[in-house]
């Protein structure tokens, strides 16, 4: 036998999977660590949950992540559609590639969907971003996190209270592993990178080269948006802090439907990058399309204060320290809260008018980086597993 057949022989196959936004930066320096070592052959799968150009291709580009060797295009659907069709089509890909593993991130319908169908199959699931509780099982994202956990083989946790939460729903410890943060490896890999993008100029945000102050919004939580009442609650509390400072509002594509479909358009300023400079510099919020992985980053980090439903963000404002208040009445993420610079704020007006002028005046949290978030995640990763 020649010695690439043995090499190739002891190389263990694992099928990553990546689904919607933010696995994509979860993905990223996985992929790359398994790429440099001969003893991994790592495939791409990504489920096409996430379709659009700037909700899925732009973060490719911007994170150099390889092209997909599968692109299962499942697109939208309910809950149960899109589940079901990323299984249906996901499993000739198993039963064809044979993988030793698959590996998969966070808590979308595609980590789900995947790690069923690898189960059924006998095949071995890495979950990476493992242990995460709301304690809100009226999160899909819940679901999707108690279920993947409760099948996989190696659990990988990015903060250490992780652990009891697994251990509460009876894993054994020997699964579980205290790895750091591989969405703050990316971070940390393209911060310099991202702070040459000129977003700022396109948003008309630094006139005589000075970044003036500003809050950047992201909403796209079914209880948020899809709810009028309590989307309007949190838009009327937003207005009100963006007469100090523009807020800048990059809306998920189902947020700005809603948006539409509630008429609440008369909330905004409704400015696109690169129109006139009058319009660009006035206050109020400003709905933009989805950014990229590069422009967004470069946004959070110069901005005065960060509200946002989403998970990820939370984790990265911590490490960007800077202010975050989180709109939602719990998170899974505690770390950021108590080490970072996340408060959880919940969604009734006043109490978002109140902490957002407390920051916009200087009232600020001070954050440390949470244990082992060092930018060195996904090697630790990899090594735990070439050592099974
Ligand atoms: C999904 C994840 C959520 C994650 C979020 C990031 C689940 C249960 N939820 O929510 O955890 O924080 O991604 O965005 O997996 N749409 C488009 N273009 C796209 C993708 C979606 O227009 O490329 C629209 C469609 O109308 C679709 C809706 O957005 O029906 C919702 O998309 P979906 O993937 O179902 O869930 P997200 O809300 O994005």
């Amino acid at each position: 036998m020649e010695w690439a057949d043995v090499m190739m022989k002891r190389a263990i196959k694992i099928i990553n999977v990546v689904g919607a936004r933010p696995n994509f930066m979860k993905i990223a320096p996985i992929m790359c660590e398994m790429r440099k070592n001969e003893k991994i052959i790592p495939l791409l799968v990504h489920t096409g949950q996430h379709y659009d150009e700037q909700m899925s291709k732009l973060f490719f580009d911007d994170l150099e992540i390889p092209e997909p060797d599968i692109n299962l295009e499942v697109g939208s659907g309910s809950q149960a559609e899109q589940t079901a069709e990323i299984m249906k089509r996901f499993e000739p890909i198993l039963v064809k590639e044979r993988p030793d593993y698959i590996l998969v991130v966070g808590d979308v319908n595609s980590t789900i969907a995947c790690a069923l169908t690898a189960v059924k199959l006998g095949i071995k699931i890495i979950h990476v971003e493992a242990g995460l509780r709301s304690f809100d099982r009226t999160m899909p994202e819940e679901i999707n996190r108690v279920l993947t956990d409760a099948i996989s083989d190696f659990l990988f946790i990015t903060e250490r209270n992780a652990q009891e939460n697994l251990l509460k729903e009876g894993i054994s410890k020997d699964k579980i592993h205290f790895v750091g943060n591989v969405m703050i490896d990316t971070l940390i890999r393209n911060t310099d990178k991202a702070r040459q993008t000129d977003i700022h100029r396109r948003l008309g945000l630094n006139p005589g080269n000075q970044i003036l102050p500003y809050g950047v919004l992201t909403l796209h939580r079914p209880s948020n948006v899809d709810d009028s009442r309590n989307l309007e609650s949190i838009l009327q509390a937003v207005n009100t802090l963006s007469k100090e400072v523009p807020i800048i509002f990059p809306a998920h594509p189902r947020t700005r439907n809603n948006i539409g479909r509630f008429g609440f358009s008369h909330f905004f300023e409704n400015v696109e990058a690169g129109t006139t400079t009058q319009k660009r510099n006035s206050k109020g919020i400003r709905m933009i399309e989805p950014l990229g992985y590069l422009d967004f980053l470069h946004l959070m980090a110069e901005s005065k204060v960060v509200l946002t439903d989403s998970g990820g963000m939370q984790e990265e404002t911590t490490v960007l320290q800077i202010p975050c208040l989180t709109l939602r009445e719990n998170t899974e993420r505690p770390v950021t809260v108590s080490e970072g610079t996340n408060s959880v704020v919940g969604i009734n007006r006043e109490n978002i008018i109140a902490q957002g002028l407390a920051i916009l005046r200087g009232n600020l949290k001070l954050g440390r980086i949470p244990e082992l978030w060092d930018g060195r995640a996904a090697e630790r990763i990899v090594k735990i597993i070439l050592k099974q």
